[in-house]
């Protein structure tokens, strides 16, 4: 399966992902990545790797962004769409064009800790905050409202007495990895139906 990806940072689920592709653990192509940012290390990740890069943004595309989102998706071929930390929502075209064939992953347990602002450490804090005993990780399908649509996987970690922020959200980040890639392959096989 043809895999593109949108991404606004570091990208290291993204290089899970390429990882398991390269290693023939996960039957997909990685086909192009999107990054609202110039700097991120997404785009520089999958330069590295030779897949083709773009940088797409309301500063670069202003109001044409949608399309040339979509355009760039399609000139590509891609089939399933992977949001892997993209703070930015999708525009309606895109989403039209990929209704049930865009996922994102989201580090914490749905449908707590999502929605507008809910991104990075704020989302462990908050986790944290309301005296959690479990965090975790949600895979889910994207639609118009942050982290809302049909919820596809989840995973859970613990969440300890002396856990900070940065402690938990190492540790969910690190499970975050393989459960992307083992909900990808689930995908992809059908074990996981996406309508
Ligand atoms: C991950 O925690 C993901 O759940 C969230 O953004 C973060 C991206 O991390 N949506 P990375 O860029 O893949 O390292």
């Amino acid at each position: 399966m043809n895999l593109g990806f949108l991404a606004s940072g570091r990208g290291s689920n993204l290089q899970a992902v390429i990882d398991a592709c390269k290693s023939g653990r996960l039957l997909a192509t990685p086909r192009v990545v999107i990054s609202n940012n110039s700097a991120s290390g997404a785009l520089e990740r999958a330069r590295r790797e030779g897949i083709p890069a773009y940088h797409l943004s309301s500063h670069t595309h202003g109001e044409g962004l949608d399309e040339a989102i979509l355009q760039t998706l399609q000139r590509h071929e891609v089939e399933l769409v992977v949001l892997v930390g993209y703070m930015k929502k999708l525009g309606p075209r895109t989403l039209a064009a990929y209704r049930n064939r865009i996922v994102n992953i989201h580090p914490a347990l749905l449908p707590k800790f999502g929605g507008q602002g809910m991104y990075g450490m704020n989302v462990h804090k908050a986790v944290i905050e309301a005296g959690e005993r479990e965090s975790g990780a949600t895979i889910h399908l994207v639609d118009e409202e942050y982290d809302h649509g049909a919820i596809l996987a989840q995973t859970r970690v613990p969440v300890l007495p002396d856990d900070t922020p940065q402690t938990l959200a190492q540790r969910v980040l690190e499970r975050e990895h393989a459960f992307l890639v083992e909900t990808l392959g689930k995908i992809i096989s059908g074990e996981i139906r996406l309508d």
